[in-house]
């Protein structure tokens, strides 16, 4: 097991990657209250693992990260009496951490919280450096807050029983973060598809330590995102209008969205033809899609729903090579000549 930390305005956070979910009592004070909030897949699977605490249960996948996800939180807080000292847990995946971590951050103006990340895009990402929060009429993550969780738990054990498809989600953000950080990761990434399709425990472990320690180190420079942590949006300008409107899953449209982001880093920052073949290549392996499933015109009505997007452009993150990002402004209209040529060429 090891600690990776982020110093962030409202506390410190700890990343325990390999901890196990039986060592959750020994991250909580032991005179607080303690309320778990999780969904029903994971109370199905794990309940049996929870210590002893009041369990409130919200609704699973994109549809339910909502203000009326949050408010049940709320209401049922109320209905337990839980006041200021109470502790509030969440155990699930990236929904489950954003809603429960956003409803603790504003509850009674923030109760103390924590995570047990249980998918791999939870672990690597959602529930890492301290952005909580929820989609509201049709924009992604309107509505949240910066707030660090006290601390992350990965137990990487409880990888096991995700349903298939659910880990190549996090593997789109774990390639996001070599391709905008780290070539020699990037390679290893490349030598290793065979050791993480077996789910190779060493293998995971040391790729989330590995996503963890690198998303850590940017969110230390930049916690509120005005400069560097832009980086970590690489994929997902194009990727968040995808998965609006598409049923793919987020790690789906995001890994879609790299590939169309490296095609016009080529013609905007000169990244090579090779290297766009190479992500494109790897994202295939891992089970990735990599070709835009839709029309672009739906794609290009979402793109305007950004709330990245500052009047008529976005801060748009391309690559000049493999392990290095750049954050651009550009025009909307570009992105939208762009995809509509991608479209027509794919
Ligand atoms: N998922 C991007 C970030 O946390 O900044």
């Amino acid at each position: 097991m090891q600690i990776v930390s982020i110093q962030g305005q409202t506390g410190p956070s700890d990343i325990a990657v390999g901890e196990r979910i039986e060592s959750l009592p020994a991250f909580l004070p032991s005179d607080a209250r303690r309320v778990i909030v999780t969904d029903a897949n994971v109370a199905r699977l794990h309940r049996h693992r929870f210590p002893p605490a009041e369990v409130i249960t919200i609704g699973t996948g994109e549809k339910n990260k909502t203000l009326e996800s949050v408010a049940h939180i709320y209401r049922e807080l109320i209905r337990l009496e839980a006041d200021r000292f109470t502790f509030l847990v969440a155990i699930g995946g990236g929904l489950v951490c954003d809603a429960a971590g956003f409803a603790a951050s504003t509850y009674m103006r923030g109760i103390p919280y924590g995570f047990v990340a249980t998918t791999l895009l939870a672990q690597v990402d959602a529930s890492v450096g301290g952005k909580n929060g929820v989609n509201f009429d049709g924009f992604k993550n309107m509505v949240g807050v910066f707030n660090q969780p006290r601390f992350v738990i990965c137990d990487l054990n409880l990888l096991k029983t995700l349903p298939p498809g659910e880990l190549a989600n996090g593997l789109a953000e774990i390639v996001k973060h070599a391709a905008i950080c780290d070539s020699a990761y990037f390679d290893a990434i490349e030598n290793n598809v065979s050791r993480i399709d077996a789910l190779d425990p060493a293998c995971i472990e040391e790729l989330v330590l590995k996503s963890v320690l690198i998303k850590s180190q940017v969110v230390n420079r930049d916690e509120k995102e005005a400069g560097e942590r832009r980086k970590l949006n690489f994929g997902h300008t194009f990727g968040h209008a995808i998965e609006k409107c598409t049923a793919l899953a987020h790690g789906e449209a995001v890994s879609i969205g790299m590939v169309l982001a490296a095609r016009f880093s080529q013609q905007r920052t000169g990244f090579p033809p090779e290297s766009r073949m190479r992500l494109t290549a790897l994202l295939h392996r891992l089970g990735l899609p990599t070709e835009l499933p839709t029309a672009p015109d739906a794609v290009l009505q979402a793109l305007g729903k950004d709330k990245k997007r500052q009047g008529e452009s976005v801060h748009f993150v391309c690559l000049e090579r493999l392990g290095r990002a750049v954050v651009q402004p550009i025009e909307l209209s570009d992105l939208s000549t762009f995809l509509t040529t991608a479209f027509d060429t794919a």
